[in-house]
């Protein structure tokens, strides 16, 4: 199937934390090789895996030193192909991450001295990093060298031809080794405005920036996906590309989108919504209309390695299974984190000094919090893991979950079981109660983010959470129903 992404589950991997195969504390490819038939079992389509690439790992490994490798600690490129060779015979996809916005400094290029592919000035202007403080550092001789995060993350000059002729090398590398596609990393970054003019505040930067701003959602970027798609469209078994694009407006990120560009870029509004039934409706709504504009379904995001888990972020675990129930009804494909199956929460008292995310040197924000490797056993698995696990964890491993219907693994499993069955893009909302969402699509989807419990009626297909003794839905939990029409 072509479009196989249309309604795909995608489980993203987060290497270091996901399965340590060597026992050296922090995970690997053999780890996650490993664990594909528990993936299997879980019932996704993909795993979307986070950079792994040689790498200082000054940014997790979103600052790369070699595209075309795999980091030691991670394995080695014979792991890479035997894991996609076992996934696809699991009939699981396999997405990698592409970082083109910046390389590490450790690569070679920036080694070397090679100034034209990155962006070098006599003087720098007023941008901010992404991470905190000037984005501008200067070297040795005088000149100082652009960063949008972390100054180990120097910024390439995309007005290079050798930069583009690189990365188009990049793409087929690993597409003729059978990947599936790539998630693109800072897809709205990358082409800066000419001249690089000022912003005229020294006010930090954020992702997403709802001003008109020089260095991100410029449209020469849309040039390089052209470039890019022919490339993708010419290798057989549908491979895809999904951009991590934080702009100002639906009309702007569909824009990345179509038969040209990309296939898909991340819905982020669903994971920044609060929760309740009024602001879940208006992002759903908002982003089913997107879908329209851009012509392709939409994807939702609960959690990933940037931001705390909804467990957290929603403020119990009961509530993230409601939303999570939720999601995994509405059309288009769903992607989700390592450890949200299960029902992990953010781990908020880590020691500063075992924090790694370079943003808290900067900003006192951390982003190792959802970052913590995955308990497998009630004894954890791992031998010192390269954050520490939370000894409370054990319970939530896999062997604690396994086989308990009650269990958020098995949830999730059944979920993802039964969402098979769905199909249509669009959605019927009927009427409800205030903080209560009640909708339609082939099934009846009833979400109580409310106080009191509230009647339902029809056969249940499967619920987020106990329902009442009277057979009525308790406040933060959703249903899947079967109804009479
Ligand atoms: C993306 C990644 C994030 C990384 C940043 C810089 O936002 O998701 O983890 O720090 O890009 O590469």
């Amino acid at each position: 199937m072509l479009d196989w992404w249309r309604d795909a589950v995608v489980y993203q991997v987060y290497p270091r934390s996901f399965a340590d195969a060597s026992g050296d504390g922090v995970g690997d490819l053999q780890g996650v090789r490993g664990k594909l038939g528990y993936l299997s079992d879980l019932g996704v389509d993909a795993i979307w895996l986070s950079p792994f690439y040689t790498s200082p790992l000054a940014d997790g490994g979103y600052d790369v030193a070699d595209y075309r490798d795999v980091d030691p600690r991670f394995g080695t490129l014979a792991d890479f192909d035997a894991l996609v060779a076992d996934a696809h015979a699991l009939g699981i996809r396999v997405i990698v991450d592409i970082v083109p916005n910046h390389t590490s400094s450790a690569h070679p290029w920036f080694r070397d001295g090679l100034r034209e592919r990155y962006i070098f000035r006599d003087e720098p202007n007023d941008w901010q990093s992404i991470f905190g403080g000037p984005a501008w550092t200067q070297v040795s001789d005088g000149q100082w060298y652009l960063h949008l995060f972390d100054p180990s993350q120097p910024d390439l000059n995309w007005d290079n031809p050798d930069v583009r002729a690189e990365f188009r090398d990049i793409l087929r590398f690993w597409l003729d080794r059978g990947v599936d596609g790539f998630r693109i990393d800072v897809a709205h970054g990358m082409v800066k405005a000419a001249g690089l003019p000022s912003v005229g505040t020294a006010s930090s930067v954020e992702m997403l920036d709802d001003a008109d701003v020089p260095y991100f959602d410029q449209d020469g970027v849309h040039d390089i996906y052209r470039e890019w798609r022919p490339i993708l469209d010419s290798y057989p078994g549908g491979r895809m590309a999904v951009a991590e694009a934080w702009v100002a407006s639906p009309e702007r990120l569909a824009r990345y989108i179509g038969p040209d560009e990309l296939h898909q870029a991340f819905n982020f509004e669903f994971m920044m919504a609060s929760y309740g039934a009024k602001s879940f409706r208006d992002v759903i709504d908002k982003s089913l209309a997107e879908a329209r504009v851009v012509g392709a379904p939409t994807t939702w995001v609960l959690s990933n390695h940037d931001k705390p888990r909804h467990v957290t972020r929603h403020g119990s675990l009961a509530r993230a299974r409601a939303a999570t129930l939720l999601m995994l009804a509405l059309p288009g494909s769903a992607y989700l984190y390592n450890g949200e199956e299960l029902g992990l929460p953010e781990v908020l008292d880590l020691p500063d000094e075992l924090r790694e995310d370079p943003a808290f040197l900067r900003t006192g924000e951390s982003r190792d919090g959802c970052r913590v490797p995955l308990p497998w056993t009630r004894d954890l698995g791992w031998t010192n893991p390269w954050l520490p696990i939370p000894a409370s964890w054990g319970e939530l491993s896999v062997e604690a979950q396994e086989g308990d219907p009650g269990s958020t693994l098995e949830f999730y499993r059944a979920a993802l079981r039964l969402r098979r069955g769905l199909s249509g893009d669009e959605v019927t909302w009927l009427d409800s109660p205030k903080d209560v969402l009640a909708m339609r699509r082939g099934i009846t989807v009833v979400m109580n983010t409310g106080e009191t419990p509230v009647p339902i009626d029809g056969q249940v297909l499967l619920a987020s959470g106990p329902l009442g003794a009277d057979g009525s839905l308790p406040p933060d939990t959703t249903v899947w129903l079967v109804t009479g029409e």
